[in-house]
C-alpha cells in the first residue's frame, strides 16, 4: 500500500451524489459483544466466528490512512464491544497518528474500560460515548442479561474523574423498561460534564423488542422533557442529536436522538465500516461494499479509494425509505 496516495487524491473529498460531504467514518472492529441488551440480540445471538473476515489492526490502519486522504475528520470505533479487541488502543494511537483525522472516538458499553482507560487517553482518544440505559443493577440485568452493573457503574465514575475524554451517555429509552428513569439521568447532568443522549429504540433487533409497544418515541421524550423542566434550554445540536438542551446550573447537557422517527438523512455525513470489512453507506442499507479482496489481493491505495467512492455514490437520499424488516437483526453488526 501506497503511503498517502496521491496529491490530486489528497486534496480531493468523498461527496455523495445528494452533495453530501462524508467526512465521519464509523469503524466496526469487532461484532463479539459481552452483553446481551435485550433490544441488540437475543440470549444465543450467533457470534460471528469467522475469525479470518475480521479486519487486521493493519488493515485498519491502511483503510483510516486511506480515508484521512479523502478528507475525513472523524473515526469513530464501535462493535460489537471494541474493547474486546486487545489491539484497540493500538488502533487509537495510529489513528491519531494519520494527518487530517482531527477526532478519535469510541462508543463502548464500559464493562472493560477500567482495564483500557488510562491508555486509551494516553494513546489520544478524544471522546468516549458510553452506553448505560438504566442506573438501577435489577434492571441493569434485565436489560442487559448480564450481571455487570457494579463493574459498569464503577467504570462510569473513573471516566468522570478524567476530563482528558469528551464523554456522552447513551440511554436508549423503552416504555415500562427505563423510560421512568429520565429524570435521573436529567439529575445526572446537574454535577457532571456529561451529555446525556437519549435514543429510540430501532428496529433491528432478533426478538423484534419494538413490536412490543416498548417503543417510546423522541415526541414522547421531548413532552417529557418540556413537562418536567420548564427551564429547559434548546440549543443548536449536530446532525444525530436532533433536539439538544442545556438546564441551568447543569455542568452537563441532554439530547434526543429520534433515531427511527425523525429523518435526518438531509445532514448525514458518515459511512460505516462492518468488521468483516464492508463499507456501508447507509445505516438501512443491507449489502455493503467488500474492501477484503482488494485489502487482501495487493489492491493498490487507488483502487481501495475506488471503493470508497463507489460505496459513497450508493448512499441514498433518505434511507428510512428503503428499511425492511429482514435488513439486519443486530446492531452489532454495523456498529451502531
Ligand atoms: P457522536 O459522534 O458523539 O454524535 O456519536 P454518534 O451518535 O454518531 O455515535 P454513537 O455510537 O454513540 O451512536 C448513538 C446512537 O445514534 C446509536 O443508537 C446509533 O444507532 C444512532 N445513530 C448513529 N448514527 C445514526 C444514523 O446515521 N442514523 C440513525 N438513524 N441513527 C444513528
Ligand atoms: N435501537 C437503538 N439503539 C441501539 N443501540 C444498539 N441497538 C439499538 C437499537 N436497536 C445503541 C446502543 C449503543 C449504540 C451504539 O447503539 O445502546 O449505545
Ligand atoms: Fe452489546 Fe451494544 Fe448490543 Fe448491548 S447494544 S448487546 S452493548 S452491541
Amino acid at each position: 500500500m501506497g503511503r498517502n496516495g496521491s496529491k490530486s487524491e489528497q486534496s480531493s473529498t468523498l461527496v455523495d451524489n445528494f452533495h453530501r460531504p462524508v467526512d465521519y467514518v464509523r469503524i466496526a472492529v469487532t461484532s463479539l459483544c459481552n452483553l446481551r441488551c435485550s433490544y441488540c440480540m437475543r440470549e444465543e445471538h450467533e457470534e460471528k466466528s469467522d475469525e479470518e473476515s475480521i479486519l487486521k489492526k493493519q488493515e485498519i490502519s491502511a483503510i483510516i490512512e486511506v480515508l484521512a486522504g479523502l478528507g475525513v475528520t472523524k473515526i469513530r470505533f464501535t462493535g460489537g464491544e471494541p474493547l474486546l479487541r486487545r489491539d484497540i488502543v493500538e488502533l487509537v494511537r495510529q489513528a491519531k497518528t494519520q494527518t487530517g483525522i482531527k477526532t478519535v472516538s469510541l462508543t463502548t458499553n464500559g464493562v472493560l474500560l477500567d482495564r483500557f482507560l488510562p491508555a486509551l487517553i494516553d494513546a489520544g482518544l478524544d471522546a468516549l460515548n458510553f452506553s448505560i440505559d438504566t442506573l438501577d443493577g435489577n434492571r441493569y440485568r434485565t436489560i442487559t442479561r448480564r450481571e455487570e452493573f457494579c463493574r459498569v457503574r464503577k467504570n462510569l465514575d473513573l471516566l468522570l474523574t478524567t476530563d482528558a475524554l469528551a464523554v456522552k451517555l447513551n440511554v436508549v429509552l423503552m416504555r415500562d423498561v427505563n423510560s421512568d428513569e429520565l429524570h435521573q439521568f436529567v439529575d445526572f447532568t446537574k454535577h457532571h460534564n456529561v451529555k446525556v443522549r437519549f435514543i429510540e429504540l430501532q428496529p433491528f433487533d432478533d426478538n423484534q423488542i419494538w413490536r412490543t409497544g416498548k417503543f417510546f418515541s423522541a415526541d414522547n421524550i421531548r413532552a417529557l422533557l418540556n413537562r418536567s423542566y420548564p427551564d429547559l434550554h434548546p440549543v443548536r445540536g449536530n446532525a444525530t442529536e436532533y433536539f439538544s438542551y442545556t438546564q441551568p446550573n447543569h455542568k452537563g447537557s441532554i439530547a434526543i436522538i429520534p433515531a427511527f422517527t425523525r429523518n435526518f438523512c438531509t445532514g448525514c455525513n458518515k459511512i460505516r465500516i462492518t468488521s468483516n470489512g464492508k463499507i456501508i453507506s447507509c445505516l438501512y442499507e443491507k449489502d455493503g461494499v467488500n474492501l477484503l479482496p482488494i485489502l487482501r489481493g495487493n489492491g493498490s491505495h487507488h483502487a481501495l479509494v475506488d471503493l470508497f467512492r463507489q460505496a459513497v455514490s450508493q448512499k441514498p437520499r433518505d434511507g428510512r425509505h428503503t428499511l425492511t424488516n429482514s435488513v439486519r437483526t443486530s446492531m452489532s453488526e454495523i456498529g451502531g
